[in-house]
Order: structure tokens, then C-alpha cells, then sequence
């Protein structure tokens, strides 16, 4: 399908499992659950759009003060779907990454994430950033820490080679479903010149037309990174 402008980079907050299963009176983890599913559709049409990097936030540094059995069932959630997909995305040409600390994961799904992003590591159509355990301020202090370590100076070329995501560009679009218009910790530092849409559909129930629609908008903004309109309408749109 050809869309006008396509996002190289499109990153999403997966907000509004919980409240999807309240609604069905379903537990909150049949939400994440379906989640999962959601997740699956979208993958496959970005990869089919061209997007060449999709990042999702699958589980947040906050997400440990959630009641334990939703953090156990998420945790589970992850194992399972490692070892049922990995095969499907190797096939449909998806590089999987872990973006986040291993710090309090289980060996089990140390393990796995391991183990998928070997298997997928020669797969180039798609990459698909799974940020689990992730935090925005954590990936600039670890990074910060790293430089320090190796006595860096922290500047803004060195800091975004040592940061989580230095294997991609900036995201272009960043999407979060479930009505809420804040970042919560997600990609602080390669959000600066990202364009924002906030959708009000549960993620579960975010699809492709739903997609379609982020960015369809997505091909309406002007990005200016600090210049002017003036500007832009005579070069080329890019970071200097
Ligand atoms: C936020 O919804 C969602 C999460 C904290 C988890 C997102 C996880 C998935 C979509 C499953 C995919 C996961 C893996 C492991 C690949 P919420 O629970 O905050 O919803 P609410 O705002 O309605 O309570």
C-alpha cells in the first residue's frame, strides 16, 4: 500500500490493555494478552510500509510497582511469545533488539531475549526495538556512565553512540494509544524532534486503518527541526 510520506522510524507507548479487559470484565493480563496480538498486526504492517525501525514500550522501569502477578504475567507473556514468533518473524525478515536493563529479569527471559535476538540477527527488512525494562532517564544514565567509565566527555555525538538506540536514527513518528497525552519515561533523549499523536483507541484495539491513520497525519506536518518554513520549502528537511 503506498502511503505519501512514510516514517523510517515509528515508535508507540501500547497503552489501554488494562482498561480493554476491565471493560469485558476479563483480567488485566488477558489484556496484554491481546496486546500481543495487536502487536503482531502491526508488525507486519510496517514491515509491509517500509517502516525500516518500529520501537514499542513493552514494559516500563516503573512497571515493577504494578501488583506482582501482573508483573509475573507479563514477564510470562514475553517468554511465551518469544518462543511461538521468533520463527514467524525470522520468515518475515524482523530483526528483533532488547532495548533495557537485564537488571531483576528472571534467567528465563534473560535467556530468551537473548536467544531471539541471535536467531533474528541476520534479518534486515524490519527492525523491531522491544524496550522491556526501559526507561528514558535510565538509558541517558547508563549511557553517561559508560562515557565516564572509558573517561569520555559527555558530549551530544558521544552520548548518542552510547545510548540503547544508537543503532537507529531518531524516531520520526512517536504513537501512544489509550488516550493519555504524556511520554512517561519513553525515548526522552530521541524524542526531541519526534512528531506526537496521540490516539484514544485501547491498544488492543489499535489496527492497521488505525496505522494508517497516524500516518496519514504523520504526511501532514511540516518538519522544521529549528528552521524556518521559509526554510524548508527550499531544502531539504534534515538536522544541522
Ligand atoms: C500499558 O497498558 C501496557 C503495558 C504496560 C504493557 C504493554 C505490553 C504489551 C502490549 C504486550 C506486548 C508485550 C511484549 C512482552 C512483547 P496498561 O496496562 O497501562 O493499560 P491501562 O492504562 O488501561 O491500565
Amino acid at each position: 500500500m503506498a502511503l505519501p510520506v512514510t516514517p523510517k522510524h515509528i515508535a508507540i507507548v501500547m497503552d489501554g490493555n488494562g482498561r480493554w479487559a476491565s471493560k469485558r470484565f476479563m483480567p488485566r493480563i488477558a489484556g496484554h494478552k491481546q496486546g500481543v496480538d495487536a502487536l503482531k498486526v502491526i508488525v507486519s504492517a510496517c514491515a509491509q510500509r517500509g517502516v525500516q525501525v518500529l520501537t514499542v514500550f513493552a514494559f516500563s522501569s516503573e512497571n515493577w510497582n504494578r501488583p506482582a502477578d501482573e508483573v509475573s504475567g507479563l514477564m510470562d507473556i514475553l517468554a511465551l511469545a518469544l518462543g511461538r514468533e521468533v520463527p514467524q518473524l525470522r520468515k518475515d525478515g524482523v530483526r528483533l533488539h532488547f532495548v533495557g536493563s537485564r537488571d531483576g529479569l528472571s534467567q528465563r527471559v534473560t535467556r530468551g531475549l537473548t536467544e531471539a535476538q541471535a536467531a533474528t540477527v541476520s534479518n534486515s527488512r524490519l527492525i523491531l526495538n522491544v524496550c522491556f525494562n526501559y526507561g528514558g532517564r535510565w538509558d541517558i544514565a547508563q549511557a553517561a556512565t559508560k562515557l565516564a567509565a572509558a573517561g569520555q566527555a559527555p558530549t551530544e555525538v558521544a552520548l548518542n553512540g552510547a545510548l540503547a538506540l544508537s543503532h537507529c536514527p531518531d524516531p520520526d513518528l512517536i504513537i501512544r494509544t489509550g488516550g493519555e497525552m504524556r511520554i512517561s519515561n519513553f525515548l526522552l533523549w530521541q524524542a526531541a524532534y519526534s512528531e506526537l499523536y496521540f490516539s484514544d483507541l485501547l491498544w488492543p484495539d489499535f489496527d492497521v486503518a488505525a496505522l494508517d491513520a497516524a500516518i496519514t497525519w504523520f504526511g501532514s506536518r511540516e518538519r522544521r527541526f529549528g528552521k524556518t518554513s521559509e526554510q524548508i520549502a527550499t531544502t531539504s528537511p534534515t538536522l544541522s
